[in-house]
Parts: C-alpha cells; structure tokens; sequence
C-alpha cells in the first residue's frame, strides 16, 4: 500500500488535467463480502474500508480532485445487527477524532450531510467539531453522507420550500431547478461528475438521486477495502475516454 502511494502520488501522467472531474461521490460497497473472504467478522471489513477512504481521500487531494462525496450510512443501514449499527457509528467517530489534525492542516473542507440529528451524541459532537474546524478551508470538499437517503433529500427540500411558500418569502412559479438545489444538502456544490460503486453492484441505492441525474457511473468488481490508487487510476481513465453529451447529439 505504501509503495503504491509513493509511485503514485502525482497524477498519473496518462491522466488529462483539464478532463477530470471535479466532483466524484464514492458507494463504498463490498465490506462484508471483504471480510467473509477472509474468514474475518463483517466488522473488520469496515475496518478495512476506513482506512481505504481515508487513502483514496489523501490519493484526491494529490491528484487535484476538487470534490468527494461518500456514502457512509444510509437511512436503511440502520436495519443491520445493533453491533454492526453501533461499530459503524464508532468508526465514524473515530475516523474523524484521528483525521481532523491532519484535514485542518491539508485544507481539507468537511461536511456531513444525511439526518444528523437522528445520530448518537457522541457522534453529532464530533461532527460539529470538525465542520466547525474545516468551515472556512478552501481545497477539498469532503461529504461524508451518514443517515443519509436521496428521497429523504428531496422530502426535506419540498417541505422547506413549502414552509417558504407558506410565509409569503416565495411564489410558487419562482420554484426552479436552482432554487431547489439551494435547499438540498449539496447546495453550492456542484453536481458528481462520476459516481464510483465498488463490488460489481449496478444500483443507485438512494444515493444523490437528484445530483446524478446527468453524472457518469463507473462500477467495479473490486471490492471497498480493495479500492487502491490503481483502482481509482483506472475509474479517471474510464471517465476521460467518456463522451458527455448532457442531453444534447
Ligand atoms: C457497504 O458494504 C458499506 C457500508 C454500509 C459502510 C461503509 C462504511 C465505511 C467504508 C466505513 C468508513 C466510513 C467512514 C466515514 C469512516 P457492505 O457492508 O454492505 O458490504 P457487503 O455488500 O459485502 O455486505
């Protein structure tokens, strides 16, 4: 792992700059199947995917990538054993008390997005504490998406634009595409340019279903805790050869 970051801690050559996406969002899939084919708990297999994530996020600033948007929790991952539940959330946690020093010195933007309130405590303070550290940095936006559902999104947005309309600050015709990003969690960002999902699954899985709507998917057999500087080398070479029409011949 530590040779492989070495050689490539430079954009890869055969990587076009100004063809790059801006914005890349991550579904991390493939833990479980990780660690079941090591004969190891399923836990361990987040482990592992901790410390991929924590790599591929080093491997985007290196690289110049400006944008990245993971999918930690979603909204029904709370269906899964109580341990597994409760190990996630102290990964989380944990990710972010060992990560923040070195995210404040590398510029790194973090933000959460998904039903935060709806977390344990101990988590909702860690995450207060590191948005409010990297709130005024300037390089990368990392979101990290925990409890998190696309059409929770989109509920969520309707309702605060209702209320809105209810108080008279907005008129009904006045509701565009804009004004409705503006109330989504990725407001002032822009739009995936290409969605990864690990582990050979071709689904959305309620993942930034209003963000996607034009983005590039790229789906490898690779699994989560496999997904290496290769891997994502080979995802950027896959997406520049592309052709993004966006609706038009
Ligand atoms: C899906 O794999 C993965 C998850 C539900 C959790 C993703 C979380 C991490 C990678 C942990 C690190 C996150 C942070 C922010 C530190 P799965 O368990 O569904 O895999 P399977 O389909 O093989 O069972």
């Amino acid at each position: 792992m530590i040779t492989q970051q070495t050689e490539l801690q430079y954009l890869p050559p055969d990587l076009k700059r100004e063809l790059l996406p801006q914005h890349v969002a991550v579904i991390m899939d493939g833990n479980g199947r990780w660690a079941k084919s090591r004969g190891l708990p399923r836990i361990m297999g987040h482990k592992a995917g901790a410390d991929t994530l924590k790599n591929l996020l080093r491997c985007c600033e290196d690289w110049g990538i400006q944008a990245l948007t993971v999918y930690a929790f979603s909204t029904e991952n709370w269906k899964r054993p109580r341990e597994e539940v409760n190990f996630l959330m102290a990964l989380i946690r944990r990710f972010l008390r060992q990560e923040l020093k070195e995210m404040v010195q590398k510029n790194v933007h973090i933000e959460f997005m998904g039903v935060l309130s709806e977390l344990p405590l101990s988590l909702q303070q860690e995450i207060s504490r590191s948005t409010e550290a990297t709130r005024h940095n300037t390089g990368i936006r990392f979101s990290i998406a925990t409890n998190y559902g696309g059409r929770q999104e989109i509920l969520q947005a309707c309702r605060a634009i209702s209320q809105k309309v209810q108080n008279g600050l907005i008129k009904p015709e006045d509701i565009s595409e804009e004004v409705f990003e503006a109330h989504l969690y990725t407001a002032g960002v822009a739009d995936p340019d290409l969605l990864i999902r690990t582990s050979g699954e071709m689904r959305l899985s309620n993942f930034l279903l209003w963000q996607m709507a034009y983005g590039e998917i790229y789906i490898t057999d690779a699994l989560w805790p496999d997904f290496d500087r290769n891997e994502f080398h080979r995802a950027l070479s896959a997406y520049q050869q592309r052709e993004r029409r966006f609706g038009k011949v």
